[in-house]
């Protein structure tokens, strides 16, 4: 073996481990964030007399192109690794059953190593699903071209790209990437110049109103806000940490990010320019259905989905069949018969 197989088989090695950790972590130790997502400050107006019938709610919409049922979102999470493959596969059977949008996790391993495409590969498990494609945009500052987002795309036979941006997450791994200079340039030529739409989300500190002002300048065609309130990477960084030091710094930023609820809200302060996805901590429908009525028009949520899918099928089907009727219950009682009018429905600060 030459020397530059070595190091590429000991960075796959390394790679591997982390999304095992990633995966183990999430599952074993309570990672939630110590900040509050802010929902719970917000209500319905309750309709005592709605004047339709709960079966004739409708919560299905188009976005790029593809039919939704239900304004879901599987989270990006995970590839890589056997597991990963099996926890994708079952995702991916999920999201095509209840009519669920879904990402996978990012997809760096298996553009460095063609070998592990397969963990990532769900298309035939779930044909008509809108379905996205993930990568770190600070790896456009490592060497990462428009080729390297879409061979992610072609990979998986995706309808988006989703960018996701993590300083803190990169500033808090031992092996983090941290040089974000002139990143948002990169971005920009990556919306111009890629053949399907670009997403940026955060992964769990959310996106303030000021840099969805430079994103949407820069092309992107929508924004999932990956709020704080719900999985904390500092959290699982300061479970990963070699060092007690290195885990008391990832613990000191436990509460940090911008709340779910305030990141939706400065975002669409910004304009209703492009489609806002909603994540970080949402745990039922009746969070999603506020999610919406604040302008997002998709829930997204990981760390329940990870755990419902590490259970078994059946719970997996549970947590799905749970949010819809939850999110179709808040939606009558709300007085909401569509999505278009939940958007439209006034939340209270009782
Ligand atoms: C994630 N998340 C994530 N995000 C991303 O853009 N690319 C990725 O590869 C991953 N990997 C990943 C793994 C695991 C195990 C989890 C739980 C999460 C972040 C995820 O998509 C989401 O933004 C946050 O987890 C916040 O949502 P929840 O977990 O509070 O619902």
């Amino acid at each position: 073996m030459t020397t530059d197989n070595l190091s590429a088989r000991q960075h796959d090695d390394h790679t591997s481990k982390r999304k095992a950790d990633h995966i183990r972590i999430n599952l074993e130790e309570d990672v939630q964030s110590h900040a509050f997502t802010l929902f719970d400050d917000l209500h319905f107006e309750h309709q005592a007399l709605p004047e339709f019938n709960l079966d004739q709610i409708e919560t299905s919409q188009t976005l790029f192109s593809k039919p939704l049922k239900h304004p879901f979102l599987i989270s990006s999470m995970t590839g890589g690794t056997d597991k990963a493959w099996e926890i994708n596969q079952k995702l991916a059977v999920a999201a095509q059953n209840y009519g669920l949008a879904m990402g996978l996790g990012s997809q760096r391993a298996a553009i460095e190593n063609p070998a592990l495409e397969y963990s990532f590969k769900i298309r035939n498990a779930a044909p008509d699903i809108l379905l996205f494609a993930n990568l770190g945009a600070i790896q456009l500052n490592y060497g990462f071209t428009i080729e390297h987002c879409q061979k992610a795309v072609d990979m998986i036979e995706a309808d988006a790209l989703i960018l996701h941006l993590n300083p803190l997450q990169e500033a808090l791994q031992p092996e983090g990437n941290t040089r974000f200079e002139g990143l948002l340039l990169k971005i920009e030529h990556i919306c111009r110049t890629l053949a399907v739409p670009v997403i940026v989300k955060e992964v769990g500190w959310g996106i303030s109103g000021k840099t969805a002002a430079k994103l949407i300048d820069a092309g992107v065609s929508a924004i999932d806000v990956s709020g704080a309130g719900g999985t904390s990477w500092a959290k699982v960084e300061m479970y990963r940490a070699k060092t007690k030091t290195d885990a008391d710094v990832a613990s000191a930023f436990s509460d940090w990010g911008i709340p779910t609820v305030e990141s939706i809200r400065q975002i669409k302060q910004v304009g209703n320019a492009i489609p806002v996805f909603a994540s970080g901590g949402i745990r039922h429908g009746v969070e999603a259905a506020k999610a919406i009525a604040l302008g997002a028009c998709l829930a997204g949520m990981a760390g329940p989905f990870l755990k419902a899918v590490n259970e078994s099928e059946q719970a997996l089907d549970a947590i799905c069949q749970k949010i819809i009727k939850e999110l179709r219950i808040a939606m009558f009682a709300a007085g909401a018969a569509n999505i278009h009018e939940l958007h439209n429905t006034p939340l209270y600060h009782w």
